[in-house]
């Protein structure tokens, strides 16, 4: 009885040891100065940020949980704070390198999934490596490759296959100038935040996330048209695009000679991708 019951107040110390250092009371507080801060879910990010300050080993579990708040309350994305992003299944690195993958940007990994079996595929504008891995990762067979302008984000993709043992190979180039091929297939999520939507982006983006990976130019199709501009030896082009930006982009795909040109939703039911392709060469068109 004696040894059990030094057992249960050892336990009962324990617990409660952990929970004086960071108490409901002090994520109570955090959920409302969130809040005020006009962070669009305060309670679940100061859960979020709570639970990582507690797993982190040693002292000052409330100095840490402090910090990470303020820095939460000046609009820095939840995703960097935790240092992570789940895309596609994939718990992938992030930090201020690159931008935080959206689930939006599922639809453009879908798109890729209907390639042909051991496709010779692009992910241009790779960021954090999330189209290239998760398609990796659903379709072993395609033959993968990531590539970005910024070589601070191909390092963050680099560390994610690594730590995912995920195959694919990066590298970089300003869109296809630097990336021969041949490719049966490019994917790009390209900048696209057109210069007059700037002011009405949130804070996390505008104030965070690094701007070239989403300045697209005053109507934010800039990056996009370069792109298809370059793009006469790709026989399938997939291209996610702005809320409103399907038309233009499907018009500009057909302007360069990609025919069968379709346009795929996201989970908000947005027009989020298109998809053009090429004839076969020597196929006729009469
Ligand atoms: C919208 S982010 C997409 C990141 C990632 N694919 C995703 O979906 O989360 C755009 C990326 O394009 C890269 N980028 C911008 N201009 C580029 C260019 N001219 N050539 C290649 N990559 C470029 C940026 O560095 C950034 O990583």
């Amino acid at each position: 009885m004696h040894r059990g019951a030094g057992r249960a107040r050892y336990g009962t110390a324990l617990v409660s040891s952990t929970a004086a250092s960071l108490p409901d009371s002090a994520v109570l507080a955090a959920s409302g100065r969130l809040a005020a801060a006009g962070c669009p879910t305060p309670e679940a990010d100061a859960r979020a940020l709570a639970a990582a300050s507690r797993a982190e080993a040693g002292a000052g579990v409330l100095a840490r949980f402090d910090s990470l708040v303020a820095r939460r309350a000046a609009r820095e994305p939840l995703a960097y704070l935790l240092g992570r992003q789940t895309f596609r299944g994939l718990e992938l690195r992030v930090d201020a390198r690159v931008l935080v993958p959206r689930p939006h940007t599922e639809a453009l990994v879908e798109a890729g999934l209907t390639l042909p079996r051991r496709a010779r595929v692009l992910d241009l504008c790779t960021g954090s490596g999330a189209v290239a891995l998760a398609l990796v990762h659903e379709r072993p067979d395609l033959r993968v490759s990531g590539a970005d302008l910024s070589p601070d984000a191909l390092a963050v993709a680099g560390e994610n296959g690594d730590a995912l043992g995920l195959a694919v190979s990066w590298f970089e180039s300003d869109l296809l100038l630097a990336a021969p091929g041949p490719w049966d297939a490019v994917l790009a999520n390209v900048p696209y935040i057109a210069e007059r939507d700037e002011p009405a982006l949130a804070h996390e983006m505008i104030g965070h996330e690094p701007p070239g990976a989403f300045r697209g130019g005053w109507d934010g199709l800039d990056i996009a048209r370069r792109l298809v501009g370059q793009a006469d030896a790709i026989p399938w082009l997939a291209l996610e695009v702005g809320d409103e930006h399907a038309p233009a982009a499907a018009a500009l795909l057909s302007d360069h000679g990609f025919a069968d040109v379709t346009t795929r939703r996201d989970f908000t039911g947005v027009e989020r991708v298109v998809v053009g392709s090429r004839p076969p060469a020597g196929a006729s068109l009469s």
